[in-house]
């Protein structure tokens, strides 16, 4: 009974009938009363307008009451009403409580704590009444203003609601929407995936979530983000869904594109791999093959020069005969000639020894084995293997090896081999005879000559200590427009069972093996001029490239 009395305003129309109300409301004992009482309707709305009220009363014959209703609710929307009447109208009643009233109380029936009542129970549901308003105009502005398509089914999937948003999407009205379902404005398959998600949604008690295609009904095809949850009444019963959509199709198609890009690059990647992993086989197979070119024509060297040698080592086996037929005739025999014929025998052995020895080595098949080695020697036992062929073609061969040549790294068969290639080229580019000039020399680059091709400027520096070797004849020469030729495999100027043109093919491949330099031009004089650079051994800075392990463990290949 404390605070601020209720300020009522009570219409009646006789003020006789206002005292005894009065009195039987503060006597009530449920709170405090302030009644004001006005004769009639334009004086209850002025004081409506004036000051403030908590509960309207009217104290009226029903009919009377219905009309000054509406009137009094429009003035003060927010002040309860309640209807007092001395006879019972139950039409009037239900109609009093429609228009707005909050209680429709018959007098006979009514004693002062039961109108006390009604009238504080008139307020506070007032009060409730305007907060559920409230908080509805709150959700309502918020489902209407938000950038998402909301809309809500029944268990059957038949619309309940639709947001603006939602209903202009379908092109419908709510009215339109409402009690229909999916199948009505969709596409039966589109419809029945949503039905089935729905069904999905009721099932699990869960929310959904999936970014999808969808269809307008103008047909437009796009990418919507969906979220639908079960919806539950006060009671917690579940009775129906909602979903709430958006369009993302421009976030969709862009990650797709971002996808796409990505998967495109793995699959550049792998090709990518695995064109390194077949380019990686063909330089192996590459190496492969230039090896077994080396060999075969080294094989064939050897094939043309078994003629020389034969007759290389038949000298030697000559005078070994003449020797041993020489210590058969014991009669003739006398100390001091003992001694020179055995001499000449014992050199005839070593003779014969070192040719078949050279022969055996330039034939075998080993792999590079680069070892620091005198270039010049490499270059007497060449000349030695080609002995027969200067002979035979009347060619001098004058060797002008410079003394105290510093190591280089070498395979010794292999440099032969390079050797006797070039000589023999040399021997047949002087078919009435001539010179062979093989010159050796070392000296540190001042700069890298580019005449001596762009190989040099790859492989060498300014400053290196390098050995150079040079293999000139007194021959034909080269046809200038040949130059550029003659290191191309199988480029020959010679007949047939003479020369295969792959001489200076092997010749510069086993030099770069070396990582060295060869180059060929015409000199001065006429005649050719092979050049032949190498690193001095200790100066080099390259690792001597090794054939690969495969080819150690075949040797037969
Ligand atoms: N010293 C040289 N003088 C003149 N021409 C040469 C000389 N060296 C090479 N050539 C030319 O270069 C060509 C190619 O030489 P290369 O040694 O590669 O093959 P080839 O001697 O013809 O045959 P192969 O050496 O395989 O038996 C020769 O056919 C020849 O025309
Ligand atoms: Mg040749």
């Amino acid at each position: 009974m404390n605070g601020e009395p209720i300020q009522v305003l009570l219409l009646e129309t006789t003020a006789a009938g206002a005292a005894p109300l009065e009195n039987q409301l503060d006597d009530a004992g449920v709170a405090r009363f302030a009644l004001e009482r006005v004769g009639r309707a334009e004086d209850a709305i002025d004081r409506l307008e004036k000051n403030h009220v908590d509960v309207v009363l009217l104290h009226l014959p029903p009919d009377q009451a219905l009309r000054v209703l509406p009137s009094v609710q429009q003035r003060a929307p927010s002040v309860p009403v309640v209807v007092l009447t001395d006879e019972e109208n139950e039409s009037a009643a239900v109609q009093a409580v429609r228009g707005g009233a909050q209680d429709y109380l018959i007098r006979s029936k009514t004693d002062a704590r039961t109108l006390a009542h009604g009238l504080r129970y008139a307020i506070e549901r007032k009060r409730a009444e305007e907060a559920l308003q409230k908080s509805e105009a709150f959700y309502h502005s918020l489902v209407e203003s938000l950038p998402q398509n909301i809309f809500r089914k029944d268990l059957l999937g038949r619309f309940t609601f639709g947001n603006g948003r939602f209903c202009k999407e379908i092109g419908k009205s709510l009215d339109q929407i409402v009690e229909k379902t999916d199948f009505d404005f969709f596409p039966a398959d589109l419809a029945a995936k949503y039905r089935a998600d729905d069904q999905g949604v009721i099932e699990s008690g869960k929310a959904f979530e999936v970014i999808e295609e969808h269809v307008t009904p103008v047909g437009e095809k796009l990418y919507v983000q969906v979220i639908k949850t079960p919806v539950h009444d006060a009671a917690g019963n579940l009775i129906g869904t909602q979903g709430i959509f958006w369009d993302v199709s421009e976030r969709f198609r862009s990650e797709e594109q971002l996808k796409q890009a990505y998967a495109d690059l793995a699959a550049k990647e792998a090709e990518l791999l695995e064109t390194m992993k077949l380019l990686k086989a063909s330089h192996e197979e590459l190496i492969q093959a230039q090896l077994q070119l080396i060999q075969a024509e080294k094989l064939e060297s050897v094939g043309r020069l078994a003629a020389g040698v034969a007759h290389e080592v038949k000298n030697p086996l000559a005078i070994l005969l003449m020797g041993l037929d020489y210590l058969a005739e014991a009669e003739t025999r006398e100390p001091a000639a003992d001694q020179d014929v055995m001499r000449a025998m014992r050199d005839a052995v070593y003779r014969a020894d070192v040719i078949v020895r050279g022969l055996v080595d330039f034939s075998a098949n080993r792999r590079l084995d680069a070892i620091p080695q005198d270039l010049n020697a490499m270059i007497q036992r060449s000349l030695l293997l080609v002995k027969h062929e200067l002979v035979g073609a009347h060619v001098a061969a004058i060797p002008e090896l410079a003394e105290d040549l510093p190591p280089v790294l070498l395979d010794p068969t292999k440099i032969q081999q390079v050797f006797v290639n070039l000589f023999m080229n040399a021997i047949q580019a002087m078919p009435r005879g001539g010179t062979l000039t093989v010159r050796t020399r070392a000296r540190r680059l001042q700069s890298v000559e580019r005449d001596e091709g762009s190989r040099s400027a790859e492989r060498f520096r300014a400053g290196d200590r390098v050995v150079i070797a040079e293999v000139e004849d007194t021959g034909t020469g080269i046809p200038p427009d040949k130059l550029v030729k003659v290191f191309d495999p199988f480029f020959t100027t010679k007949p047939t069972g003479r020369g295969t043109g792959l001489g200076l093919t092997v010749t510069r491949k086993i030099v770069e093996l070396h990582h060295g330099v060869v180059s060929i031009a015409n000199r001065d004089g006429g005649g050719a001029r092979v050049t032949l650079m190498f690193k001095a051994h200790g100066s080099e800075s390259h690792a001597i490239q090794r054939e690969p392990a495969q080819a150690q463990a075949h040797p037969g290949r």
